[in-house]
């Protein structure tokens, strides 16, 4: 569980943290350790793992030695004291949120969070007397005023999902340590190679690993970094909520990392090529993208990322037709509710990270019905580009 930051290069860590070894056999990886439990040879020693006297493991839904590499590798690479691994993205999300948060409390957050977090906020917590604030995303005076009123924790994500909306984190982070908040940031779509919320501010970072992280869409997993004391928190609602993360799924994710900083070198070229080129393009109204100069949060995203990630956003002319017509017409993209995959893959949020909503919460959420998400993946730039333009030549 716990990781020591390194102070390495990026793809230095992306292979080595937290995999130096050695490891049993000699195996030159961590093995995938498939044993729902740890068997011991007498009371005693049992007992000294039990008690905390001796390391060890006893049971997987508590700790498995795979899923124990991934969250020192996790912690790592986010520079941060120590990580814990769930299921999921969202089975990470929420137990962040119900192993620190008690009725009465209250969360601020912003109106642009991925659509299932947004519906933990709007649905469950509510019915915990938990409140959520959701600020419009990018009036960062309206969030920091909404904090100074008091709040026991800040939950933010940027770039967001879909509209690649910028929040500044370390403003944000700020203004919630004067309230006594912990912050939690998702990096789902920067990954630490692209931004570290640690460094900025932020007490927990949180990852959905189904994405950029594992990066080959074939794993599902979730990640939380962050400070010792709240991760041991975190890491305890796991062992008794039970969304634990299974050690085959955790060697999947381990593999996917250890190829992160190419893959997101790749992620990051294309995105902002294609940003470029579908910029002013006769068919397209909007691209949203940070890394474009024109993007209203790119200062911050300058400022707070080392690069600007592989999802971009654009719509095309012509309404949700229009939309049908690109999409059906994309060779080189997987229609799927995804991204992150080293296959492109491209979807409108009707059917993706919005599904959940209505059209009538999609345009207050200022959602265009017109958008198609689109997850550059690793493939020559060149190819998507024309991919693209025969795609968009059959609009009228
Ligand atoms: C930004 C963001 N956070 C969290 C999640 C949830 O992750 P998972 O699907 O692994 O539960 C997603 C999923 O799309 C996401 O895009």
């Amino acid at each position: 569980m716990t990781g020591k930051n390194l102070k390495r290069g990026d793809s230095t860590n992306a292979v080595w943290a937290a995999e130096e070894g050695p490891f049993p056999f000699g195996a030159a990886v961590m093995p995938i350790v498939n044993a729902a439990t740890f068997a011991y040879p007498d009371l005693g020693s049992w007992q000294r793992v039990a008690t905390g006297q001796a390391t060890g493991h006893i049971y997987s839904r508590n700790s498995n030695p795979t899923v124990a590499v991934l969250e020192a590798k996790m912690a790592a690479l986010d520079g941060t004291e120590a990580a814990t691994a769930f299921s999921t993205g969202m089975a990470a999300i929420s137990s962040i949120l119900f192993a620190l948060l008690s009725p009465g409390e209250r969360v601020v957050s912003i109106k642009d969070s991925y659509g299932g977090t947004n519906v933990l906020f709007e649905q469950f917590l509510p019915r915990f007397k938990i409140a959520a604030t959701l600020c419009e995303t990018t009036d960062h005076a309206a969030i920091e005023a909404e904090i100074a009123r008091g709040c026991a924790l800040l939950y933010l994500e940027t770039p967001t999902n879909p509209t690649l909306k910028v929040v500044d984190i370390e403003r944000l982070a700020q203004a919630a340590k004067r309230a006594g908040a912990v912050v939690v940031a998702d990096n789902t779509f920067a990954t630490p190679f692209n931004q570290r919320p640690a460094a900025l501010g932020a007490d927990l970072t949180v990852h959905s690993a189904t994405k950029f992280l594992a990066g080959h869409s074939d794993v599902m997993g979730g990640l939380v970094s962050g400070r010792a004391e709240l991760i041991a928190k975190i890491h305890h609602f796991r062992e008794i909520a039970g969304a634990t993360l299974h050690a085959d799924a955790a060697y999947a994710i381990l593999r996917g990392m250890k190829t992160l900083a190419l893959r997101m070198e790749r992620h990051n070229a294309n995105a902002l090529a294609i940003a470029r080129h579908l910029a002013g393009h006769a068919r397209i109204d909007q691209v949203f993208y940070p890394g474009l100069a024109s993007h209203p949060g790119h200062a911050i995203a300058a400022r707070q990322m080392s690069g600007f990630g592989g999802v971009l956003a654009f719509t095309p002319r012509g309404g949700f037709e229009a939309v049908r017509t690109v999409l059906d017409r994309l060779q080189l993209v997987q229609r799927a509710a995804h991204l992150g995959g080293v296959a492109t893959v491209a979807g409108p949020p009707q059917v993706t990270s919005h599904v959940e909503l209505s059209a009538e919460q999609r345009a207050k959420a200022g959602i265009p019905e017109n958008l198609i998400r689109y997850s550059a993946g690793i493939e020559d730039a060149a190819d998507l580009i024309a991919d693209l333009e025969q795609a968009l030549a059959t609009l009228a």
